[in-house]
């Protein structure tokens, strides 16, 4: 008999990061439907609770991942509420329209702090439960993880850090039996290019041109990519690891 996503997710322990909004409120939202317990993690209190208040299973915490301490604190935070942890979601990152001409160290060393250092700890911090549970890492890059992108490359370059990781990690930590995936979304609707200081007007325009760029002839929905990001946590996907999935509507391929 076939076993759906919802049976294997059943009271499995997943953190998303940045899951006060956009991709990650639909993360959270869809493993809580599976039955997962979702710790919640995002700056804005508000937001978080905005997305706990779509599922009982979502518990949350307001903290700044690139804090000092920040990422032991949200992996003991889960595992002090549920005794275990099965998934991490490396969702939070951030967007930096940055022309090589703008380029500036301490905006530089912002993104990479958010998009790069932070999962890497947060990894870290959970590894020894994962090991116990054999469980997965998601991280959240974008097509621009492999692909060039003139006028924000730091915020590719930062992706493509993390692409890097993922194939890394997924080779040292498979003896233990810990798969390590990323997603790597096309342009989805989401309040990232506003969070990038972008005017409303220019926002407008990227978000055209985008759309005219996508063979599908439209941006994702949150609910499109976070679906699967369940799929590459869900313990069925026992054989796949190391791997970047790409959803955008066909845009790679153009
Ligand atoms: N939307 C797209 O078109 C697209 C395409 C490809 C990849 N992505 C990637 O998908 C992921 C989610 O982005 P999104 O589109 O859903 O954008 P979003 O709505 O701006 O989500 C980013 C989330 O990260 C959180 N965050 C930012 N800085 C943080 C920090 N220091 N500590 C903790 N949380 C922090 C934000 O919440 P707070 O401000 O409350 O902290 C926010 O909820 C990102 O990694 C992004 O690069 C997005």
């Amino acid at each position: 008999m076939a076993v759906s996503p919802t049976h294997r997710l059943q009271d499995q322990v997943v953190i998303v990061t940045g899951a006060g909004s956009g991709i990650g409120r639909a993360g959270a939202l869809a493993f809580a439907h599976a039955g997962a317990h979702v710790l919640a993690v995002g700056r804005r209190a508000d937001a978080l609770r905005q997305t706990a208040a779509g599922h009982s299973g979502i518990a949350v915490l307001p903290a700044d991942i690139t804090g000092e301490g920040a990422p032991q604190a949200v992996v003991d935070a889960a595992v002090e509420r549920w005794g275990r942890l099965d998934v991490l979601v490396n969702n939070a990152g951030a967007t930096t329209v940055m022309p090589l001409a703008d380029a500036d160290a301490q905006r530089i060393g912002d993104l990479f702090a958010l998009n790069v250092t932070a999962p890497s700890l947060l990894a870290r911090a959970a590894l020894p439960y994962l090991r116990a549970g054999r469980g997965a890492i998601v991280n959240i890059s974008s097509t621009f993880g492999h692909r060039p992108l003139p006028g924000a490359a730091h915020y590719a370059a930062s992706k493509a850090a993390l692409e890097q990781l993922t194939r890394s990690w997924a080779l040292e930590l498979a003896p233990g039996g810990i798969r390590v995936n990323a997603l790597a979304p096309g342009p989805t609707e989401s309040e990232a290019l506003a969070a990038a200081g972008l005017p409303d007007a220019v926002v407008e325009q990227i978000k055209q041109e985008e759309t005219a760029r996508i063979p599908l002839r439209r941006r994702g929905t949150h609910e499109e990519v976070a679906t699967w990001i369940v799929h590459l946590a869900d313990p069925a996907a026992t054989w796949i690891t190391g791997q970047i999935l790409t959803v955008d509507g066909g845009l790679e391929l153009t």
